[in-house]
């Protein structure tokens, strides 16, 4: 296979050129990182599960009419998505205290919110990601007032329609971050779309029953081995057999490898419905 040239290496990705124009590949590492990077440690399995979670909810929030970036699943690790311009916002919607916001706001983890609550952060691993509110987006020229209005909607349905999937096998969503892009059209008209990955790693699970977290809180403070939080949601989401694909650090890449069947068969369904069934904004 040809050396593909790798555009950028993240903490927990690699992006790498895609085989067309306009489109890039997401290689899913098993490298867990926590408090910008000060823990780190190699989780066999994480990232095929991660590639696998992602792939699985961008295609079911397309079919709610949510623009993404996915095209389709390539094998356990990577995925293919279309090239953004990354909005440098991390955008955080909360339905219950936890992390971040029950420390700076003197909160009890687990402290339902009367409404869910929408967080800004701009994305600069220097500063640690620091909170920053509508205006500091919009003096510093990091999104546009109809920009945001259009990611702020987003969030909101993605909340919505995330809160309601996890229920039905069991899970509290409390919290998540998203991350957006623009894609410019054939004629110079601005698409925006969900980039990034929605799995574990940026979604806050707990069960409903006992309590216990399934997310990448198991890693921040040691509250169990992640992987078995992991699998457990790919199991319940339907995406792995109960059997499970990682046992004991090792991967069973057999069964890996063929997990992405259906997904691909609705996003090649999918595939030819370009962005301009999209609304566009106005420039
Ligand atoms: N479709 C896309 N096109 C271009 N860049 C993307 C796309 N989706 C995600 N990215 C960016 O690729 C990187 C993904 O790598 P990773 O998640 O490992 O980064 P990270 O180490 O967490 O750094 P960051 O703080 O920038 O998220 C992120 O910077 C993310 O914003
Ligand atoms: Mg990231």
């Amino acid at each position: 296979m040809a050396r593909r040239k790798k555009l950028y290496e993240g903490k927990a990705k690699i992006l790498y050129e895609g085989p067309e124009p306009g489109t890039v590949i997401q290689y899913f590492k098993d490298d867990a990182t926590a408090f910008n990077a000060e823990k780190k440690a190699v989780i066999a399995g994480k990232g095929v599960l991660n590639n696998r979670i992602s792939a699985h909810l961008m295609t079911e929030l397309e079919a709610i009419g949510i623009p993404t970036h996915f095209i389709r699943s390539i094998n356990m690790r990577e995925q293919l998505v279309r090239s953004v311009d990354v909005i440098p916002i991390e955008v955080v919607m909360r339905n219950i205290a936890a992390g971040t916001l029950s420390k700076r706001l003197g909160l009890e983890d687990g402290t339902i919110l009367p409404r869910p609550l929408l967080e800004y952060y701009y994305k600069k691993d220097e500063l640690g990601d620091p909170l920053v509110g509508e205006d500091h987006i919009f003096t510093f020229g990091w999104a546009d007032p109809y920009e945001l209005e259009e990611i702020a909607a987003m969030a909101w349905r993605v909340n919505d329609f995330l809160k309601g999937l996890f229920a039905g096998i069991g899970l509290r969503l409390v919290d998540f971050k998203l991350e957006f892009g623009r894609i410019w059209g054939e004629n110079g008209e601005l698409y925006l779309v969900l980039a990034d990955e929605i799995s574990p790693d940026n979604c806050r699970l707990w069960d409903m029953q006992t309590g216990e977290r399934m997310d990448k809180d198991r890693f921040r403070f040691d509250l169990g081995d992640l992987v078995e939080g992991y699998q457990y949601i790919a199991k319940k989401l339907g995406l792995i057999p109960e059997s499970g694909i990682v046992e004991g650090g090792n991967i069973n890449e057999k069964l890996a490898e063929n997990l992405d069947q259906i997904e691909n068969e609705v996003a090649n369904a999918r595939r030819l419905r370009d962005l301009k069934a999209s609304k566009p904004r106005k420039l």
